[in-house]
């Protein structure tokens, strides 16, 4: 729960940061960062007891779950799944797949500040070469990680609109569904499948921006467009011939074991299935803080434990207070706030505003409120924050510190200028339209909020950075470990048109 002590104007945040380094130099608890190389072991040991305990308070036991009922990426139906996610074929012009913007060796995500779908320069391309035609950035929210998304179990992306449901009718009877933007807010969507993550992956190919493109004219519905999808993969219908290549049918009956024809066995249904069991195969919570919670007190290094500790501690009594939102095994409860990360960009409404989880559900307290990201594998995820506005973790725990002054530095930097991915950019200034007013906005809602900002001085700054980067799971860093999530040689390319990044270079 969020500390009843509210978060005033920045006069007080420059206050508390004041009174936190001074606190730092006296004989109190914060004095056991120093290095004092004379007897560190005795100190570790010290730290270590405060982090148990805090470990206990927060009932932390370093497993996740889910971790083990996930799909084994060897099985059939995930590894159709992957031949499916690196196809261009389920982009309405063939351009863009899945993993045009969720690659696993970008930790699952674009490693861009905004994404940019079918109007790539260059289909084959993803990361930083990947480059919009005209430089036109056409979407307004950063591409998160499909790493863990299959443990989510409340909802998904930036804003939650596919989302968990539990509702209870008068009677006392609770009855749970999933609810999309099909369905509508707070609303049973019929289609949605078994899992969140199945449910979310027949969104994208219905985005003109991320993947139709001006494919399917005559479409009128999401599903509309999954039928055409399906039909093309399937080789049936209005859509029949639709790949010059297709040995599509032959994979779905390996993969599901059946003998059926393609129109009953190639639908959108089973296509999301699919693609939900691979990306649910993506579960990567192997990391150090896990190791040390189970007992390797040699797990972390001395300054992610001090870190952790930061991490764990109100900001009340000199921590940072990041649980009270990234508490769990997952590090994040699932809600929704505004915390003010910068706005730019082409946002969501006419002034560019992008109101976040209010745009759904427009209570004030959703005022440009996102989903609080989980923060496993975090190092591997930059750009951060719901429109990639900080490209570094030194900068998203800056704004914790206080947000005001890193709105201002992220403006000085240039706004979207100022981020790598805009650099050459002859368009970038487009994206800062109405971009200082809207962040004021947020910042204003986020003042008269409970958040409390973190009275951390630079030191402790870095540590709770190295913190961050003990919740790295070693294969998600590891590109021959990440090899089984990504099509090899030896995977059917049923289609001919699977991104293929590393040949594209080679050739
Ligand atoms: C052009 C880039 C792009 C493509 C292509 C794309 N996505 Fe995404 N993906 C995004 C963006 C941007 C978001 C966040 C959108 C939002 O929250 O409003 C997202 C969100 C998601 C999420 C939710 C993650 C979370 O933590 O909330 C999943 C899962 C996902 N995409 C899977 C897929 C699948 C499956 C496909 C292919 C069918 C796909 N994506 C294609 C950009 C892309
Ligand atoms: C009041 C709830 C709350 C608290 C407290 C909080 N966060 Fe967050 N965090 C969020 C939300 C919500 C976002 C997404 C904000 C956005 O995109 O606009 C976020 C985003 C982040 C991100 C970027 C994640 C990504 O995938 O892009 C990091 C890193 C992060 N927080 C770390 C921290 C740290 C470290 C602390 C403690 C100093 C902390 N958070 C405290 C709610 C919170």
């Amino acid at each position: 729960m969020m500390s009843k002590q509210r978060y005033f104007l920045s006069a007080f945040a420059a206050l508390t940061v004041f009174v936190g380094s001074a606190a730092a130099s006296q004989p109190s608890p914060q004095n056991k960062r120093a290095p004092t190389p004379t007897k560190p072991p005795q100190i570790a040991n010290e730290l270590d007891n405060e982090l148990s305990a805090l470990i206990t308070q927060f009932g932390i036991t370093g497993h996740v779950a889910g971790q083990s009922s996930a799909p084994n990426i060897n099985d059939p139906i995930p590894q159709l799944g992957m031949q499916l996610f690196f196809s261009k074929a389920l982009g309405g012009e063939k351009s863009v797949a899945c993993a045009s913007c969720h690659h696993p060796k970008l930790g699952g995500g674009d490693s861009l500040s905004l994404p940019i779908g079918v109007n790539a320069i260059d289909a084959d391309t993803v990361g930083l070469s990947r480059q919009a035609m005209n430089d036109e950035i056409d979407i307004p929210r950063n591409s998160p990680t499909i790493f863990n998304v299959g443990l989510a179990t409340k909802a998904l992306f930036w804003d939650g609109r596919v989302e968990q449901v539990s509702q209870e009718d008068e009677a006392g009877n609770v009855s749970t569904f999933i609810s999309t933007p099909d369905s509508g807010f707070g609303l049973a969507d019929s289609n949605a499948g078994d899992s969140l993550v199945e449910a979310l992956s027949r969104f994208p190919v219905t985005s003109v921006q991320e993947m139709r493109g001006s494919a399917f004219n005559d479409a009128q519905t999401n599903d509309d467009v999954r039928s055409h999808l399906a039909q093309r993969i399937g080789d049936y219908g209005v859509e029949s011939g639709g790949l010059a290549t297709n040995a599509w049918l032959a994979e779905f009956r390996k993969a599901f074991n059946s003998e059926a024809d393609a129109p009953s066995l190639i639908t959108f249904d089973s296509i999301d299935l699919a693609l939900g069991q691979y990306q649910s195969s993506l579960t990567l919570v192997d990391n150090n803080w896990n190791r040390y919670v189970k007992g390797n007190k040699n797990a972390l290094k001395p300054a992610q434990k001090r870190g952790a500790k930061l991490f764990f501690t109100q900001a009340a009594e000199g921590g940072a207070g990041c649980v009270n939102c990234h508490g769990g095994e997952r590090f994040t409860n699932d809600g929704f706030f505004n915390l003010a990360f910068p706005q730019y960009g082409i946002g969501k409404n006419d002034d560019n505003a992008d109101l976040g989880r209010g745009l759904i559900d427009p209570q004030i307290q959703n005022q440009f409120a996102f989903r609080v990201p989980s923060l496993l594998n975090i190092e591997l995820t930059a750009p951060y924050g719901h429109a990639g506005a900080y490209e570094t973790l030194e900068q998203v725990v800056a704004h914790y510190v206080d947000p005001e002054t890193a709105i201002d530095a992220f403006f000085e930097r240039g706004g979207a200028c100022g981020l790598k991915q805009f650099a050459q950019s002859s368009q970038c200034e487009l994206l800062n339209a109405n971009a200082r007013v809207n962040s004021q906005a947020a910042l204003t809602l986020l003042q008269s909020s409970p958040f409390v900002a973190a009275p951390l001085d630079s030191a402790q700054q870095k540590d709770l950075v190295a913190f961050l980067r003990a919740l790295t799971d070693n294969c998600a860093k590891d590109k021959r470990c990440l090899q089984k999530w990504i099509p090899g040689p030896k995977t059917v390319d049923p289609d001919n048109l699977r991104l293929n990044v590393l040949s594209r270079h080679k050739g």
